[in-house]
């Protein structure tokens, strides 16, 4: 259990309609925790920008982002729901942290590395394709988790070194200046795992094996129906935790429910078709309402953006006390 005193914060980086894997290794715990914790959740369309350069494709994912968020019961009583990009701010502490951060720290960062060695192994320069946004990646969220006085950083577990990052940060500043920043911790969901794509391997835009957590229910269909399985016949035993339709379905059905359909893949009988139909009703249903939901602010997104400035307006006053604070230890 979460201390209810704690502050929670997490980004969701606006680079296309969240898809299952998203939420469920991501996404979920912060709606969570939004019923029982303050809660900040910003759409970091700042961390976007080092990949994605059309204006309009930000501001439509930033849109598709926050109505998802809101769809999906986001406590918009606890939560500040913002635009990273609406605090003057995070620019500044993101200059301020650029010094005290070794370049020795960013070298490490898993998601610089993996780039790197995508370049190696092409024979391109190491550092091909690579912009300053992505190497300095960790600092701007550093600058987002401390500027808020966070607690707990529920993130996926891709992105736990950044805020092991965050944490180190905070501590060569409070040793060299003043004990400022706390410290803040990553909040992994042990129990999502890897959600599987439609063909198997981990679901993922890069492998466009994903289905949109939101979709209309004709394309979640279409998509669930296209699930890649094994050759076993309907009657033969099957192993659920070796399905993807399992793995899935396990993630929005109720425990009774969950034993029942894993017993009915040992048991042997059930055909994938029949047991797609099972995952699709499932989902379908308990997915129906946020959908609807979702598909109403998109249509209407002044209201959106109304939601987004209010969430501005108050992060600004934590952001702009906190700032003062901070420039003072460092300036004089
Ligand atoms: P993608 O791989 O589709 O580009 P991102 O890298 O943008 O997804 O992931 C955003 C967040 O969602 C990350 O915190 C990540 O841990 C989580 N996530 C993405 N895909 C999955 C998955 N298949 N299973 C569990 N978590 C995932
Ligand atoms: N880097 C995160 C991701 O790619 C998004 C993010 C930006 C974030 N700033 C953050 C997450 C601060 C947690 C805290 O998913």
């Amino acid at each position: 259990m979460i201390d209810t005193n704690k502050i929670v914060l997490t980004g969701i980086k606006p680079t296309g309609i969240p898809h299952f894997g998203n939420y469920i290794g991501a996404l979920k715990s912060i709606i969570d925790l939004s019923k029982t914790n303050k809660t900040f959740m910003f759409i970091a369309d700042l961390h976007a920008l080092n990949s994605i350069h059309n204006p309009e494709v930000i501001r439509e994912h930033t849109y598709q982002a926050a109505a998802l968020m809101i769809a999906m019961g986001a406590d918009l009583n606890n939560t500040v729901l913002f635009r990273q990009s609406d605090i003057a701010e995070i620019y500044q502490l993101n200059t301020l942290l650029m010094n005290l951060t070794p370049k020795g720290l960013m070298n490490r960062a898993h998601s610089y590395k993996a780039m790197v060695d995508k370049n190696n192994a092409s024979d391109l320069d190491p550092d091909a394709g690579i912009n300053m946004g992505l190497y300095t990646y960790p600092i701007l969220m550093a600058a987002d988790i401390l500027l808020y006085n966070s607690d707990i950083v529920p993130v996926g577990a891709d992105q736990k070194q950044h805020v092991e990052f965050a944490r180190d940060i905070a501590g060569y500043f409070n040793h060299t200046y003043k004990p400022l920043f706390k410290l803040p911790e990553p909040l992994i969901r042990q129990d999502a795992g890897l959600v599987p794509g439609l063909d198997g391997r981990k679901m993922s835009k890069s492998y466009d094996n994903t289905i949109s957590l939101l979709a209309p229910e004709a394309e979640l269909k279409k998509k669930i129906m296209r699930i890649i399985t094994d050759s076993k016949t309907p009657d033969e035993a099957k192993n659920p935790d070796e399905s993807t339709i399992f793995l899935l379905y396990k993630h929005f059905a109720t425990e009774p429910e969950i034993t029942e359909f894993a017993e009915m893949f040992r048991r042997g009988g059930m055909g994938y078709g029949t047991a797609k139909q099972i995952l699709f009703d499932k989902v379908n249903s308990v997915l129906a309402e946020p959908r609807k939901k979702y598909e109403n602010l998109m249509a209407n997104t002044a209201e959106i953006d109304n939601i987004l400035a209010n969430g501005a307006n108050y992060a600004r006053q934590i952001a702009s006390k906190k700032i003062e604070e901070i420039k003072h230890a460092m300036l004089g």
